[in-house]
């Protein structure tokens, strides 16, 4: 394999993710170029030898494999959109967090411009960039991720989640959302116990390992939904589900019982649509996209026609 630290990288974005991906690169040996809207905010990474370009079209001539890690979707083509055709032959990552939609526009938009795109999601955090716990996920050309991947690696382990360039980002976003959930959860429990005094450093302690532990339930509801047979045995039922109870002492506790009261919802939809004696994964049901057809197919694109 050709030696990635003859790769030249053109990075556009220094916020705190930005200034990682940068300074990684910059520790394994790549010449980067580097550009933000503040320009302030390159003098670190010019100290460590990193080029800062004085404006965009500077910033994407210098390196034909340009990173882009902004805010959202807007502002990539804010930044880009006024020097895109000094882009033509070159390579886009995107590491910016966007939806799917909007990842798949950005690959339709360079594409008309001749700009080879790969999307990207990072699930990490800045400290993370260049250890071992971190990942990123990516989605677009197969063809761009192994012509990078040299570079991509310095950052984490990298994951080609498929054609479609919305994939990384419906992956992210998926994932966050249950992450952020569970944490609407945990810091429910909080202020439930919070309600007679119990700190929440006391109950961090004493929710962590049990709810650690419930999360090997995942791997069994996804094969109940996968299976697409709510009844078969060995799941505890809507019925036992019902969260009622939990409603009404938070509320006797004068605490919001707004995330479990959401759970709850779900759980009284199935239960009055007649499937209480089914298994909680039923909820999926409440949730899932509407299907065309009753072939398995959504009416989006299919993940695994996407993966080559
Ligand atoms: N931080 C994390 O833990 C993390 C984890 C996963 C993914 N991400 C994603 O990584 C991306 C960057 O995150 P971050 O933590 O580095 O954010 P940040 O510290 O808030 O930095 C935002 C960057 O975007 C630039 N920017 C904002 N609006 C702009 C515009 N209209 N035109 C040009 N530049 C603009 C800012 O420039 P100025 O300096 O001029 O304001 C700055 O360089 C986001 O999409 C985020 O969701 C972050």
């Amino acid at each position: 394999m050709t030696d990635p630290r003859g790769t030249g990288v053109t990075l556009l974005g220094l916020g705190a993710m930005g200034s990682a991906l940068a300074a990684t690169l910059l520790g394994t040996g790549h010449a980067v170029t580097v550009w933000n809207r503040t320009p302030a905010r390159a003098a670190e990474l010019s100290a460590q030898g990193a080029e800062a370009a004085s404006t965009t079209g500077a910033a994407v001539a210098a390196h034909p494999l340009i990173v882009t890690c902004l805010l959202d979707h807007a502002s990539v083509h804010e930044t880009l959109d006024p020097v895109v055709a000094g882009m033509r032959g070159s390579t886009l990552v995107n590491l910016t967090t966007t939806t799917p939609n909007e990842a798949r526009e950005l690959a339709t938009w360079a594409d008309g411009h001749g700009v080879r795109y790969l999307d990207g999601a990072i699930m990490a955090t800045p400290p993370m960039i260049g250890t071992p716990g971190a990942s990123i996920l990516y989605s677009g050309s197969r063809g761009v991720f192994d012509d990078v991947r040299p570079v991509l690696d310095r950052w984490a382990t990298s994951t080609y989640d498929g054609a479609d360039s919305g994939l990384a980002s419906l992956f992210d976003l998926a994932m966050l959302s249950g992450m952020y959930t569970m944490f609407a959860g945990f810091l429910h429990g909080a202020a439930m116990v919070g309600s007679v005094g119990v700190t929440a450093t006391e109950f961090a302690a004493r929710a962590t390992p049990f709810i650690s532990a419930m999360t090997a339930g995942f791997a069994h509801d996804a094969s109940v939904i996968d299976g697409g047979d709510y009844t078969v045995p060995g799941q505890q039922s809507l019925d036992f589900s019902d969260l009622s109870h939990i409603v009404r002492a938070s509320e006797e506790q004068g605490v919001d019982p707004a995330p479990v009261a959401v759970v709850q919802e779900l759980i009284s939809r199935q239960i009055a649509a007649g499937h209480g004696a089914e298994g909680f994964a039923r909820l999926y049901e409440s949730l899932r996209a509407v299907r065309g057809d009753n072939t398995g197919r959504s009416d989006h694109t299919d993940r695994a026609e996407t993966l080559r």
